[in-house]
Protein backbone atom coordinates (compact mmCIF):
# COMPACT_ATOMS: atom_id res chain seq x y z
CA UNK A 1 0.00 0.00 0.00
CA UNK A 2 1.27 3.73 -0.89
CA UNK A 3 0.36 6.88 0.86
CA UNK A 4 2.25 9.28 -1.18
CA UNK A 5 2.52 13.31 -0.87
CA UNK A 6 2.91 15.52 -3.63
CA UNK A 7 4.33 19.02 -3.65
CA UNK A 8 5.87 21.93 -6.10
CA UNK A 9 9.77 21.92 -5.68
CA UNK A 10 9.26 26.00 -7.24
CA UNK A 11 7.08 28.80 -6.40
CA UNK A 12 3.93 26.92 -7.24
CA UNK A 13 2.04 26.61 -10.13
CA UNK A 14 4.37 23.24 -11.35
CA UNK A 15 0.83 21.14 -12.45
CA UNK A 16 0.25 19.65 -9.45
CA UNK A 17 -3.30 19.76 -10.29
CA UNK A 18 -2.80 17.92 -13.81
CA UNK A 19 -0.70 15.51 -11.70
CA UNK A 20 -2.92 14.98 -8.59
CA UNK A 21 -5.99 14.48 -10.67
CA UNK A 22 -4.11 11.90 -12.91
CA UNK A 23 -2.55 9.46 -9.85
CA UNK A 24 -5.78 9.91 -8.53
CA UNK A 25 -7.49 7.04 -10.21
CA UNK A 26 -5.09 4.71 -8.38
CA UNK A 27 -6.08 6.23 -4.90
CA UNK A 28 -9.08 6.07 -2.54
CA UNK A 29 -8.76 9.97 -0.69
CA UNK A 30 -7.20 12.82 -1.76
CA UNK A 31 -6.06 15.43 0.75
CA UNK A 32 -5.24 19.05 0.89
CA UNK A 33 -3.34 19.67 3.88
CA UNK A 34 -2.16 23.46 3.55
CA UNK A 35 -2.92 26.70 1.66
CA UNK A 36 -6.38 28.25 0.83
CA UNK A 37 -7.85 29.91 -2.25
CA UNK A 38 -4.78 31.26 -3.14
CA UNK A 39 -3.85 28.55 -5.05
CA UNK A 40 -5.47 27.81 -8.63
CA UNK A 41 -4.96 23.46 -9.68
CA UNK A 42 -5.74 23.08 -13.07
CA UNK A 43 -7.56 19.73 -14.58
CA UNK A 44 -8.12 19.06 -18.19
CA UNK A 45 -10.46 15.99 -18.79
CA UNK A 46 -11.60 15.34 -22.28
CA UNK A 47 -11.09 18.51 -23.28
CA UNK A 48 -12.35 20.43 -20.32
CA UNK A 49 -10.94 22.66 -18.11
CA UNK A 50 -11.44 22.96 -14.11
CA UNK A 51 -9.58 25.25 -12.06
CA UNK A 52 -9.86 23.99 -8.50
CA UNK A 53 -9.01 26.79 -5.37
CA UNK A 54 -10.11 24.43 -2.56
CA UNK A 55 -11.60 21.43 -3.16
CA UNK A 56 -9.16 18.59 -3.59
CA UNK A 57 -7.86 17.53 -7.05
CA UNK A 58 -9.05 14.00 -6.93
CA UNK A 59 -12.95 15.18 -7.40
CA UNK A 60 -13.27 14.40 -10.96
CA UNK A 61 -11.89 11.26 -10.48
CA UNK A 62 -14.73 10.22 -7.75
CA UNK A 63 -12.86 9.84 -4.81
CA UNK A 64 -13.51 11.45 -1.45
CA UNK A 65 -11.22 14.48 -1.20
CA UNK A 66 -10.87 15.48 2.26
CA UNK A 67 -10.24 19.18 2.94
CA UNK A 68 -7.59 19.59 5.93
CA UNK A 69 -7.05 21.03 9.17
CA UNK A 70 -3.94 22.84 7.97
CA UNK A 71 -6.09 24.55 4.87
CA UNK A 72 -7.44 27.84 5.61
CA UNK A 73 -11.13 27.88 4.31
CA UNK A 74 -12.93 30.55 2.62
CA UNK A 75 -16.62 29.13 2.76
CA UNK A 76 -17.95 31.65 0.13
CA UNK A 77 -15.34 30.41 -2.40
CA UNK A 78 -16.02 27.00 -1.06
CA UNK A 79 -19.85 27.15 -1.53
CA UNK A 80 -18.97 28.69 -5.13
CA UNK A 81 -17.12 25.79 -6.08
CA UNK A 82 -19.01 23.50 -5.07
CA UNK A 83 -22.14 24.68 -6.61
CA UNK A 84 -20.12 25.18 -10.05
CA UNK A 85 -18.87 21.46 -9.96
CA UNK A 86 -22.49 20.03 -9.25
CA UNK A 87 -23.85 22.43 -12.23
CA UNK A 88 -20.98 20.36 -14.12
CA UNK A 89 -22.77 17.45 -12.95
CA UNK A 90 -19.98 15.95 -10.48
CA UNK A 91 -20.74 14.75 -7.34
CA UNK A 92 -19.65 17.12 -4.33
CA UNK A 93 -22.17 15.61 -1.46
CA UNK A 94 -20.98 14.86 1.99
CA UNK A 95 -19.70 11.52 1.21
CA UNK A 96 -17.32 12.91 -1.43
CA UNK A 97 -16.35 16.10 0.31
CA UNK A 98 -15.14 15.77 4.02
CA UNK A 99 -13.76 19.28 5.82
CA UNK A 100 -11.64 19.03 8.90
CA UNK A 101 -13.60 20.18 12.12
CA UNK A 102 -10.22 22.12 13.01
CA UNK A 103 -9.83 23.82 9.19
CA UNK A 104 -9.63 27.83 9.61
CA UNK A 105 -12.19 29.86 8.28
CA UNK A 106 -10.92 32.90 6.15
CA UNK A 107 -13.24 35.94 7.51
CA UNK A 108 -14.00 38.71 5.13
CA UNK A 109 -11.54 40.90 7.41
CA UNK A 110 -9.01 38.51 6.79
CA UNK A 111 -8.85 39.88 2.87
CA UNK A 112 -9.60 43.23 4.22
CA UNK A 113 -6.46 43.46 6.03
CA UNK A 114 -4.26 41.22 3.09
CA UNK A 115 -5.21 44.25 0.94
CA UNK A 116 -4.97 47.08 3.50
CA UNK A 117 -1.01 45.89 4.54
CA UNK A 118 -0.19 45.02 0.90
CA UNK A 119 -1.56 48.97 -0.13
CA UNK A 120 0.60 50.07 3.04
CA UNK A 121 3.77 48.31 2.16
CA UNK A 122 3.73 50.27 -1.35
CA UNK A 123 6.83 48.99 -3.55
CA UNK A 124 7.92 46.85 -0.86
CA UNK A 125 4.17 44.61 -1.17
CA UNK A 126 4.89 41.24 -1.18
CA UNK A 127 2.09 40.94 -4.12
CA UNK A 128 0.08 38.69 -2.53
CA UNK A 129 -3.26 36.91 -3.90
CA UNK A 130 -4.87 39.60 -1.43
CA UNK A 131 -7.90 35.78 0.18
CA UNK A 132 -6.68 36.74 3.24
CA UNK A 133 -4.24 33.77 3.63
CA UNK A 134 -1.51 35.71 5.84
CA UNK A 135 -3.95 37.19 8.15
CA UNK A 136 -5.90 33.94 8.83
CA UNK A 137 -3.11 31.64 9.74
CA UNK A 138 -1.82 35.06 12.00
CA UNK A 139 -4.78 34.91 13.55
CA UNK A 140 -4.49 31.21 13.70
CA UNK A 141 -1.29 31.61 15.22
CA UNK A 142 -2.39 34.08 17.74
CA UNK A 143 -4.94 31.56 19.09
CA UNK A 144 -7.81 33.93 17.92
CA UNK A 145 -9.17 32.51 14.68
CA UNK A 146 -12.31 30.28 14.20
CA UNK A 147 -12.16 26.82 12.83
CA UNK A 148 -15.07 25.15 11.52
CA UNK A 149 -15.91 23.56 14.82
CA UNK A 150 -16.84 26.89 15.74
CA UNK A 151 -18.53 28.33 12.75
CA UNK A 152 -20.73 25.93 12.74
CA UNK A 153 -21.97 26.36 16.95
CA UNK A 154 -24.32 29.68 16.12
CA UNK A 155 -23.75 30.68 19.50
CA UNK A 156 -20.11 30.16 19.73
CA UNK A 157 -19.48 31.90 16.26
CA UNK A 158 -21.65 35.27 17.10
CA UNK A 159 -20.02 35.69 20.57
CA UNK A 160 -16.79 35.26 18.66
CA UNK A 161 -16.99 37.49 15.91
CA UNK A 162 -18.59 40.13 17.91
CA UNK A 163 -15.04 40.01 19.94
CA UNK A 164 -12.99 39.69 17.51
CA UNK A 165 -14.79 42.59 15.08
CA UNK A 166 -14.31 45.20 17.89
CA UNK A 167 -10.55 44.72 17.69
CA UNK A 168 -10.06 44.39 13.64
CA UNK A 169 -12.14 47.21 13.35
CA UNK A 170 -10.25 49.77 15.34
CA UNK A 171 -7.51 48.56 13.39
CA UNK A 172 -9.11 49.10 10.04
CA UNK A 173 -10.49 52.07 10.96
CA UNK A 174 -8.01 53.72 12.88
CA UNK A 175 -4.29 52.47 11.56
CA UNK A 176 -5.08 51.34 7.98
CA UNK A 177 -8.13 54.11 7.53
CA UNK A 178 -10.35 51.84 6.10
CA UNK A 179 -13.63 50.93 6.48
CA UNK A 180 -14.86 49.10 9.18
CA UNK A 181 -17.28 45.81 9.36
CA UNK A 182 -20.60 45.08 10.63
CA UNK A 183 -20.79 42.42 12.69
CA UNK A 184 -24.27 41.37 12.13
CA UNK A 185 -24.29 41.04 8.39
CA UNK A 186 -21.40 38.80 8.34
CA UNK A 187 -22.68 36.61 11.03
CA UNK A 188 -25.78 36.49 8.99
CA UNK A 189 -23.32 35.63 5.66
CA UNK A 190 -21.29 33.05 7.27
CA UNK A 191 -24.34 31.16 9.01
CA UNK A 192 -25.87 30.30 5.63
CA UNK A 193 -22.45 29.08 4.68
CA UNK A 194 -22.16 26.86 8.01
CA UNK A 195 -25.79 25.12 7.61
CA UNK A 196 -24.54 24.64 3.71
CA UNK A 197 -21.63 22.76 4.87
CA UNK A 198 -22.40 21.59 8.61
CA UNK A 199 -22.99 17.96 6.75
CA UNK A 200 -19.10 17.84 5.41
CA UNK A 201 -17.78 18.55 8.44
CA UNK A 202 -16.03 16.02 10.80
CA UNK A 203 -12.47 14.20 12.31
CA UNK A 204 -10.45 13.66 9.25
CA UNK A 205 -8.04 12.28 11.06
CA UNK A 206 -10.12 9.46 12.41
CA UNK A 207 -11.24 9.26 9.03
CA UNK A 208 -8.05 8.76 7.17
CA UNK A 209 -6.30 6.76 9.68
CA UNK A 210 -9.29 3.86 9.92
CA UNK A 211 -9.12 4.59 5.72
CA UNK A 212 -4.87 3.36 5.99
CA UNK A 213 -5.77 0.83 8.48
CA UNK A 214 -8.17 -0.89 5.86
CA UNK A 215 -5.41 -0.65 3.21
CA UNK A 216 -7.10 2.42 1.33
CA UNK A 217 -4.08 4.75 -0.71
CA UNK A 218 -4.24 8.16 0.54
CA UNK A 219 -2.93 10.85 -1.69
CA UNK A 220 -1.84 13.87 -0.58
CA UNK A 221 -2.01 17.57 -2.33
CA UNK A 222 0.42 19.84 -1.81
CA UNK A 223 -0.47 23.62 -2.64
CA UNK A 224 1.87 26.41 -3.65
CA UNK A 225 5.15 24.81 -3.82
CA UNK A 226 8.20 24.45 -1.94
CA UNK A 227 10.22 27.66 -2.34
CA UNK A 228 6.86 29.62 -0.85
CA UNK A 229 7.30 27.60 2.25
CA UNK A 230 7.14 30.08 5.34
CA UNK A 231 10.34 28.37 6.69
CA UNK A 232 12.37 27.24 3.87
CA UNK A 233 10.74 29.78 0.86
CA UNK A 234 12.67 33.21 -0.09
CA UNK A 235 11.44 35.24 3.52
CA UNK A 236 9.43 37.28 3.58
CA UNK A 237 8.38 36.69 -0.11
CA UNK A 238 6.38 33.51 0.62
CA UNK A 239 2.95 32.74 1.67
CA UNK A 240 1.76 31.67 5.04
CA UNK A 241 2.09 27.89 5.44
CA UNK A 242 4.35 24.97 5.31
CA UNK A 243 4.14 23.96 1.77
CA UNK A 244 7.13 21.02 2.09
CA UNK A 245 6.08 17.38 2.59
CA UNK A 246 6.55 17.25 6.02
CA UNK A 247 3.29 19.64 6.88
CA UNK A 248 0.93 16.57 5.26
CA UNK A 249 1.34 15.05 8.17
CA UNK A 250 0.28 17.97 10.61
CA UNK A 251 -2.27 19.11 8.21
CA UNK A 252 -4.25 16.17 7.71
CA UNK A 253 -3.73 14.55 11.22
CA UNK A 254 -1.62 11.25 10.65
CA UNK A 255 1.41 10.94 11.34
CA UNK A 256 4.86 10.83 9.58
CA UNK A 257 5.10 6.72 9.17
CA UNK A 258 2.21 6.40 7.39
CA UNK A 259 3.82 8.33 4.14
CA UNK A 260 5.55 5.90 1.73
CA UNK A 261 6.12 8.03 -0.79
CA UNK A 262 7.13 11.62 -1.84
CA UNK A 263 6.93 13.04 -5.46
CA UNK A 264 8.11 16.74 -6.46
CA UNK A 265 6.61 18.13 -9.46
CA UNK A 266 8.87 20.38 -11.88
CA UNK A 267 8.11 22.50 -14.58
CA UNK A 268 10.83 22.01 -17.20
CA UNK A 269 11.58 25.74 -16.46
CA UNK A 270 10.92 27.93 -14.10
CA UNK A 271 7.98 30.48 -13.36
CA UNK A 272 6.69 32.76 -10.55
CA UNK A 273 4.12 35.08 -9.78
CA UNK A 274 4.27 37.84 -7.24
CA UNK A 275 7.59 39.43 -5.99
CA UNK A 276 10.45 37.94 -4.96
CA UNK A 277 13.82 36.67 -5.71
CA UNK A 278 14.12 34.42 -8.74
CA UNK A 279 17.82 33.93 -9.78
CA UNK A 280 17.30 32.19 -13.28
CA UNK A 281 14.40 34.74 -14.39
CA UNK A 282 14.82 36.09 -18.02
CA UNK A 283 14.38 39.47 -19.25
CA UNK A 284 14.77 38.26 -22.71
CA UNK A 285 12.59 36.75 -26.15
CA UNK A 286 13.02 33.55 -24.72
CA UNK A 287 11.32 34.75 -21.60
CA UNK A 288 8.46 36.14 -23.97
CA UNK A 289 8.64 32.87 -25.12
CA UNK A 290 8.13 30.87 -22.56
CA UNK A 291 5.00 33.16 -21.03
CA UNK A 292 3.16 32.54 -24.15
CA UNK A 293 3.90 29.32 -24.95
CA UNK A 294 3.52 27.70 -21.88
CA UNK A 295 0.15 30.37 -21.18
CA UNK A 296 1.65 31.14 -17.67
CA UNK A 297 -0.97 33.33 -16.36
CA UNK A 298 -1.74 32.69 -12.59
CA UNK A 299 -5.05 30.55 -12.32
CA UNK A 300 -6.25 32.23 -9.35
CA UNK A 301 -5.27 36.09 -9.97
CA UNK A 302 -4.76 36.26 -13.73
CA UNK A 303 -1.10 37.61 -13.13
CA UNK A 304 1.39 37.01 -15.58
CA UNK A 305 3.70 34.91 -14.58
CA UNK A 306 7.67 35.62 -14.88
CA UNK A 307 9.66 32.92 -16.46
CA UNK A 308 13.12 31.22 -16.37
CA UNK A 309 15.45 28.65 -17.16
CA UNK A 310 15.35 25.37 -14.81
CA UNK A 311 16.87 25.73 -12.02
CA UNK A 312 18.97 22.87 -10.34
CA UNK A 313 19.80 24.58 -6.91
CA UNK A 314 16.40 25.08 -6.06
CA UNK A 315 15.73 21.67 -7.21
CA UNK A 316 17.87 20.17 -4.97
CA UNK A 317 17.01 21.91 -2.08
CA UNK A 318 13.45 20.74 -2.63
CA UNK A 319 14.86 17.30 -2.78
CA UNK A 320 16.24 17.83 0.80
CA UNK A 321 13.43 19.60 2.31
CA UNK A 322 10.81 17.33 1.20
CA UNK A 323 12.49 13.81 1.05
CA UNK A 324 11.24 13.84 -2.47
CA UNK A 325 11.62 9.96 -3.85
CA UNK A 326 10.39 10.94 -7.38
CA UNK A 327 10.43 13.89 -10.13
CA UNK A 328 7.15 14.19 -12.50
CA UNK A 329 8.31 16.90 -15.04
CA UNK A 330 5.57 19.12 -16.51
CA UNK A 331 5.73 21.51 -19.39
CA UNK A 332 8.26 19.31 -21.56
CA UNK A 333 6.18 20.49 -24.89
CA UNK A 334 6.75 23.81 -23.72
CA UNK A 335 10.41 23.73 -24.99
CA UNK A 336 9.66 22.54 -28.30
CA UNK A 337 11.25 24.61 -30.97
CA UNK A 338 14.34 26.18 -29.17
CA UNK A 339 17.43 25.99 -30.48
CA UNK A 340 19.31 25.56 -26.67
CA UNK A 341 18.24 25.04 -23.25
CA UNK A 342 20.29 26.02 -19.96
CA UNK A 343 19.91 24.41 -16.94
CA UNK A 344 21.48 26.60 -13.84
CA UNK A 345 23.79 23.88 -11.81
CA UNK A 346 24.99 26.80 -9.30
CA UNK A 347 25.36 30.53 -8.34
CA UNK A 348 28.34 32.69 -8.69
CA UNK A 349 28.45 34.59 -5.36
CA UNK A 350 31.86 36.83 -4.56
CA UNK A 351 34.04 34.92 -6.84
CA UNK A 352 32.42 31.65 -5.53
CA UNK A 353 30.21 29.36 -6.87
CA UNK A 354 27.74 28.24 -4.01
CA UNK A 355 25.43 25.35 -4.55
CA UNK A 356 23.00 25.46 -1.53
CA UNK A 357 20.19 27.96 -1.82
CA UNK A 358 21.32 31.18 0.24
CA UNK A 359 18.80 32.57 2.93
CA UNK A 360 20.00 35.95 2.88
CA UNK A 361 17.47 37.85 0.49
CA UNK A 362 20.90 40.17 0.09
CA UNK A 363 22.88 37.50 -1.14
CA UNK A 364 20.42 35.73 -3.39
CA UNK A 365 19.35 39.07 -5.09
CA UNK A 366 23.84 38.85 -5.87
CA UNK A 367 23.88 35.17 -6.96
CA UNK A 368 24.67 34.98 -10.81
CA UNK A 369 23.81 31.81 -12.23
CA UNK A 370 26.28 29.24 -13.67
CA UNK A 371 24.72 27.51 -16.28
CA UNK A 372 25.41 24.50 -18.49
CA UNK A 373 23.97 24.77 -22.33
CA UNK A 374 21.60 21.35 -24.30
CA UNK A 375 20.99 21.41 -26.93
CA UNK A 376 17.12 21.59 -27.89
CA UNK A 377 14.59 19.66 -30.26
CA UNK A 378 12.56 20.83 -33.22
CA UNK A 379 9.62 18.16 -33.01
CA UNK A 380 6.06 18.66 -31.19
CA UNK A 381 6.01 16.34 -28.63
CA UNK A 382 2.55 16.78 -27.22
CA UNK A 383 1.54 13.20 -29.00
CA UNK A 384 4.43 11.30 -27.54
CA UNK A 385 3.26 8.95 -25.21
CA UNK A 386 6.25 6.80 -24.79
CA UNK A 387 10.08 7.92 -23.18
CA UNK A 388 11.68 5.99 -26.11
CA UNK A 389 9.63 7.65 -28.84
CA UNK A 390 10.87 11.13 -27.41
CA UNK A 391 13.44 13.64 -29.83
CA UNK A 392 17.13 12.29 -28.74
CA UNK A 393 17.91 15.71 -27.22
CA UNK A 394 14.45 15.76 -25.35
CA UNK A 395 15.82 12.67 -23.76
CA UNK A 396 19.23 13.93 -23.11
CA UNK A 397 18.03 17.05 -21.32
CA UNK A 398 15.54 14.78 -18.64
CA UNK A 399 18.53 12.44 -17.83
CA UNK A 400 20.59 15.26 -16.95
CA UNK A 401 18.18 16.58 -14.71
CA UNK A 402 18.32 12.92 -13.15
CA UNK A 403 22.09 13.03 -12.93
CA UNK A 404 22.22 16.44 -11.10
CA UNK A 405 19.20 15.71 -9.20
CA UNK A 406 20.64 12.35 -8.18
CA UNK A 407 16.10 11.59 -8.13
CA UNK A 408 14.48 9.38 -10.86
CA UNK A 409 12.17 11.31 -13.24
CA UNK A 410 8.42 9.06 -12.83
CA UNK A 411 6.50 10.95 -15.07
CA UNK A 412 6.65 13.65 -17.75
CA UNK A 413 3.59 15.46 -18.87
CA UNK A 414 3.52 16.80 -22.68
CA UNK A 415 0.19 18.67 -22.70
CA UNK A 416 -2.59 19.76 -20.11
CA UNK A 417 -4.58 16.77 -21.27
CA UNK A 418 -4.95 13.91 -18.47
CA UNK A 419 -4.03 12.06 -21.08
CA UNK A 420 -1.21 14.27 -22.75
CA UNK A 421 1.63 11.85 -20.19
CA UNK A 422 4.46 9.47 -20.39
CA UNK A 423 3.74 7.56 -17.38
CA UNK A 424 7.32 5.19 -16.42
CA UNK A 425 6.76 4.60 -13.14
CA UNK A 426 3.21 4.80 -11.10
CA UNK A 427 4.03 5.69 -7.43
CA UNK A 428 0.81 4.08 -6.75
CA UNK A 429 0.89 0.82 -8.24
P1 LIG B 1 -0.75 23.95 -10.06
O1 LIG B 1 -1.09 25.16 -9.27
O2 LIG B 1 0.57 23.37 -9.69
O3 LIG B 1 -1.84 22.93 -10.08
O4 LIG B 1 -0.59 24.46 -11.57
P2 LIG B 1 -1.58 25.47 -12.36
O5 LIG B 1 -2.81 24.75 -12.71
O6 LIG B 1 -1.70 26.75 -11.63
O7 LIG B 1 -0.69 25.81 -13.62
C1 LIG B 1 -0.26 24.84 -14.52
C2 LIG B 1 -0.79 25.20 -15.92
O8 LIG B 1 -0.12 24.43 -16.89
C3 LIG B 1 -2.25 24.87 -16.10
O9 LIG B 1 -2.82 25.79 -17.01
C4 LIG B 1 -2.24 23.46 -16.69
O10 LIG B 1 -3.39 23.16 -17.46
C5 LIG B 1 -1.02 23.55 -17.56
N1 LIG B 1 -0.27 22.30 -17.74
C6 LIG B 1 -0.05 21.30 -16.85
N2 LIG B 1 0.78 20.38 -17.39
C7 LIG B 1 1.10 20.82 -18.63
C8 LIG B 1 1.94 20.32 -19.66
O11 LIG B 1 2.59 19.29 -19.54
N3 LIG B 1 2.02 21.05 -20.80
C9 LIG B 1 1.34 22.22 -20.98
N4 LIG B 1 1.48 22.87 -22.12
N5 LIG B 1 0.53 22.71 -20.03
C10 LIG B 1 0.42 22.03 -18.86
P1 LIG C 1 -0.63 26.94 -6.43
O1 LIG C 1 -1.13 25.94 -5.42
C1 LIG C 1 1.87 30.43 -7.25
C2 LIG C 1 2.22 33.42 -4.07
C3 LIG C 1 1.60 34.79 -4.31
C4 LIG C 1 2.56 35.66 -3.52
C5 LIG C 1 2.88 34.79 -2.30
C6 LIG C 1 2.06 35.10 -1.06
O2 LIG C 1 -1.60 27.24 -7.50
O3 LIG C 1 0.72 26.54 -6.93
P2 LIG C 1 -0.48 34.62 -0.40
O4 LIG C 1 -1.76 35.05 -1.04
O5 LIG C 1 -0.31 33.15 -0.29
O6 LIG C 1 -0.24 35.31 0.91
O7 LIG C 1 0.67 35.17 -1.40
O8 LIG C 1 2.63 33.45 -2.70
N1 LIG C 1 1.30 32.26 -4.22
C7 LIG C 1 1.32 31.42 -5.28
N2 LIG C 1 2.07 31.45 -6.40
N3 LIG C 1 1.00 29.41 -7.03
C8 LIG C 1 0.26 29.36 -5.90
O9 LIG C 1 -0.50 28.30 -5.58
C9 LIG C 1 0.38 30.42 -4.97
N4 LIG C 1 -0.19 30.69 -3.79
C10 LIG C 1 0.39 31.81 -3.33
O10 LIG C 1 1.60 35.12 -5.68
O11 LIG C 1 3.75 35.84 -4.24
MG1 LIG D 1 -1.64 27.16 -9.56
Amino acid sequence: MANIVIVGTQWGDEGKGKIVDLLAEFADLVVRFQGGNNAGHTMVVAGEQFISHLVPSGILQKKTCIIGNGVVVDPAVLVEELDNLSNRGVDVGPGMLKISEKAHVIMPYHQRLDHAREKMKGDKKIGTTGRGIGPCYEDKASRRGIRFAELIDPEVFTEMVTSILKEKNFSLEHFFATEALDPQSMIDQYQGYAKRLAPHVTNISVFIYSAIKKGKQVLFEGAQGTHLDIDHGTYPFVTSSNTVAGNACCGAGIGPKEITDVIGIVKAYTTRVGRGPFPTELFDEIGDKLQKKGAEFGATTGRRRRCGWLDIVLLRNSIRLNSLTGLVITKLDVLDGLPSLELCTGYEYDGRIISDFPANLKVLDACKPVYETLPGWTEDITQIRKFEDLPKNAKAYLTRIEELTETPIQIISVGPGREETIVLKNPLI
